[in-house]
């Protein structure tokens, strides 16, 4: 048996990949990673210039895994210096900062960049992404909340995690579910399960949600037009009831959404002859 050991060391397969941040400057993309390297966390802000590298190993299950991470600068005057570093990554931590509405709305163009410099054939299926709510610490000026940023991230098959690089609360869950998610994508071949499966809920009711959210009155809510009938209202209600029910829908955010469809409706039928 003894002597069996040293082989079997031996033939197991080491690994390397390559992840990279993302996010607005002051996300705190670099206090995350710190945070998780080297158990500490630093108050003053220090700019990233250009790209951070550093190299780490971690332990994934029986795997000993190599990580090669890119932490990449936020601010827009270091793209010319960004730009060369996406390629041939593996997975992405997209971070924003709870308490800054722009930093969460800015993901979708860190998405874009990032598939512009990838190109056509990116490939930006085969990569894991986890989308970090960080300075979940902050609690007074938080205006991003779970269910937002958790619909926006699990409807694109992200991985959604709540963090605070201060405290270290989800810091190492995030790091470990996103490496064992980016060693499983290895050994299935580079395949993400299929998003319908993977994600239990449909893009109508992720965008459903996101349109309620945003509605500005109750007929904008129900989607109906200000002096509908009571017919049309209730119609329309159905229809919402139907996708959004809590026992049919598990999409983040559908259970507020659904109470603001009823009382909707609620108010409405009470002006309604
Ligand atoms: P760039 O390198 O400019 O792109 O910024 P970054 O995203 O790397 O931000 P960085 O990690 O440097 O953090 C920015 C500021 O936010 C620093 O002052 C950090 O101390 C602070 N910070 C980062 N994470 C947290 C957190 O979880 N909670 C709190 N309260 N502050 C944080
Ligand atoms: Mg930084």
């Amino acid at each position: 048996m003894e002597a069996n050991l040293p082989k079997r060391k031996e033939t197991r397969k080491s690994m390397r990949i390559k992840v990279i941040s993302m996010g607005n400057a002051e996300a705190g993309k670099s206090c995350i990673i710190k945070r998780y390297c080297e158990k500490r966390f630093v108050p003053k802000y220090l700019a990233t210039i250009g790209i951070d590298y550093g190299v780490t190993k971690v332990q994934v299950r029986d795997r000993e895994i190599k990580v090669n991470i890119f932490d990449m600068a936020g601010h827009p005057f270091f793209y010319e210096v960004r730009n060369e570093f996406y390629k041939d990554t593996q997975g992405v931590i997209l971070v924003y900062d709870v308490g800054q509405k722009e930093s969460f709305e800015a993901l979708d163009t860190w998405l874009a960049e990032m598939k512009q410099e990838l190109g056509p054939h990116g490939n930006i299926e085969n990569i894991v992404f986890v989308v970090c709510a960080n300075k979940i610490d902050c609690t007074k000026h938080r205006c991003v909340d779970e269910s937002e940023g958790r619909l926006w991230a699990e409807s694109r098959g992200f991985l959604y995690f709540e963090t605070s690089a201060q405290t270290g609360e989800g810091i190492n869950e995030m790091f470990q579910t996103f490496y064992s998610t980016i060693i499983d994508l290895c050994d299935n071949g580079g395949k993400r399960p299929a998003m319908g499966m993977s994600i239990g809920f449909t893009k109508e009711q992720a965008d459903t949600i996101r349109r309620i959210r945003s509605s500005k009155d109750s007929w904008d809510m129900l989607g109906v037009k200000p002096g509908a009938t009571r017919d049309e209202v209730n119609k329309a209600y159905r229809k919402l009831a139907v996708l959004l029910h809590p026992d049919k829908c598990v999409a983040p955010g559908s259970e507020d959404a659904f109470k603001a469809v009823v009382n909707a409706r609620t108010a409405l039928l009470k002006n309604i002859k």
